[in-house]
C-alpha cells in the first residue's frame, strides 16, 4: 500500500546530508521528450542539470498531471512522450493499470524510503514514487484581516458564507492537486456526505483553475481570500515573503504519492529510463532544497528541507493512493464531479 505510515517520517526527518558529485563532461548523444507535471522551475532545473550530466537533449513540456494523463492516452497509438515527471501518483496509476506505461525497475529503488518502494511494487513497477505532499488550506491573512474573517481551522470552515466567492481551488480533471482533494473528501465523509460537501463548497468557490498551483499564486498576491491545494507549494510563497498561512485542516487531510513513469512505446526508451534513475537520485531530489521547494524527497539521501511541512504534525487520513488512482474509482468520480459539482449554478 502507499498508505503513509508515521514511523517512516522520524526516519526521513534524519535524511542524510548529501555529497553532490561534480558532474563530468557528457559526450552521450540523443534526446528525451519530458512531460513535466511538477513545478515549471524545477522542471527547467531538472532538464538543464540531466542535459549536463548526459549530453542528452531534453525536450520539456510543461502539465498539469491530469492533462499529461489525458494526452499519453490520447496519444497511445504513437506515443510522442517519453517520461513522464511529477504530478500525483492516481493518474500514474490509471495510466499504468491501462498499459500505458513501462515497466522499469530502476537501479536507483533501493535506495529509496519504504513508502517509495511499495508504490513502486504496487504498481507493478510502472510508476515510481518521488515525493510526498500534504493536502491543505491556505489563506491570505491580510485579506481576511481587512475583512474581518476568522482564520479556517477545518475544512467545514470553508462552507461558512462568510467566504462566499473567496475560495479557489483546481479543477480535478486536470490538476493532480484537485483529484487529491476530491479522493480526500470522498474518503473522509464517505461518497455521499462527500458530494454534499463538494456541493456545498462549490458555492464558495471563484474558479476550478486549471493548475494545482493557481490557487495557491492566487492566495498569495490577494486574488483569492483561500487556496486549496499543497502545503509545501503554500509554504514557499510564504518564505519567499507572501502574506499567506498555511492550515493543516482539522478533520484531517490527504496526501499525493508524486510519481514519474516511462510511456510506453516512447521513441526514447533508453534515455526515458535514464531519465527516471535520475530522478530518484539525490541529485535530482535536492533540487527541491535549492528552490525551496518543500515537498518530501523519496531517496533517503537527498535532503530534507528544514521548512518542509512535519508530517509527524499534520493530521493525515488513511488515504488510499492505489483505490482512488484505479481507473475505476478515478473516472468514475471524475465524471460524477462534472455532472454533479461542476455544472451546478452558484
Ligand atoms: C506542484 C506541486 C507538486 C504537485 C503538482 C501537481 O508542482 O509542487 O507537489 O504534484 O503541483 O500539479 P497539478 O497541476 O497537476 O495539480
Amino acid at each position: 500500500m502507499t498508505r503513509f505510515h508515521f514511523t517512516t517520517l522520524s526516519a526521513m526527518a534524519l535524511a542524510a546530508a548529501v555529497v553532490v558529485s561534480p558532474q563530468r563532461p557528457a559526450f552521450a548523444q540523443g534526446q528525451v521528450t519530458v512531460y513535466c507535471s511538477i513545478l515549471e522551475e524545477q522542471c527547467r532545473e531538472g532538464a538543464a542539470m540531466f542535459e549536463k550530466a548526459t549530453g542528452i537533449k531534453v525536450a520539456m513540456i510543461r502539465k498539469s498531471t491530469g492533462e499529461v494523463y489525458a494526452q499519453v492516452k490520447a496519444e497511445a497509438n504513437n506515443p510522442r512522450g517519453d517520461v513522464w515527471w511529477g504530478g500525483p501518483g492516481e493518474p500514474h496509476l490509471q495510466a499504468a493499470e491501462e498499459g500505458l506505461l513501462d515497466e522499469y525497475k530502476s537501479p536507483k529503488l533501493p535506495e529509496l524510503h519504504d513508502w517509495a518502494q511499495r508504490h513502486a511494487e504496487q504498481s507493478k513497477f510502472r510508476t515510481n514514487a518521488i515525493y510526498l505532499g500534504a493536502l491543505g488550506i491556505g489563506y491570505n491573512s491580510d485579506i481576511l484581516k481587512k475583512r474581518g474573517i476568522a482564520a479556517p481551522k477545518c475544512w467545514a470552515d470553508l462552507l461558512d458564507a462568510t467566504f462566499r466567492d473567496e475560495v479557489q481551488i483546481a479543477d480535478p480533471s486536470s490538476s493532480g492537486t484537485a483529484y487529491v482533494f476530491l479522493a480526500t473528501t470522498v474518503q473522509r465523509l464517505g461518497e455521499e456526505k462527500g458530494f454534499e460537501f463538494l456541493k456545498s463548497l462549490h458555492k464558495n468557490i471563484s474558479q476550478y483553475t486549471k493548475s494545482g498551483i493557481a490557487p495557491v499564486k492566487a492566495t498569495a498576491l490577494g486574488e483569492t481570500a483561500v487556496g486549496i491545494a499543497f502545503i509545501h507549494d503554500m509554504l514557499t510563497q510564504k518564505l519567499q515573503g507572501a502574506p499567506i498561512e498555511t492550515v493543516a485542516p482539522c478533520e484531517g487531510t490527504g496526501y499525493e504519492t508524486g510519481s514519474v513513469s516511462v510511456v510506453k512505446g516512447g521513441k526514447n526508451p533508453e534515455a526515458a529510463r535514464k531519465f527516471v534513475d535520475f530522478t530518484l537520485s539525490p541529485d535530482a531530489q535536492n533540487i527541491n532544497a535549492k528552490l525551496k521547494i518543500n515537498s518530501i524527497p523519496s531517496n533517503r539521501n537527498a535532503l530534507l528541507s528544514p521548512d518542509a511541512p512535519k508530517f509527524s504534525e499534520i493530521k493525515l487520513i488513511d488515504y488510499d493512493t492505489p483505490r482512488w488512482g484505479s481507473p475505476a474509482e478515478r473516472s468514475r468520480l471524475l465524471k460524477k464531479f462534472d455532472a454533479e459539482i461542476k455544472t451546478l449554478p452558484r
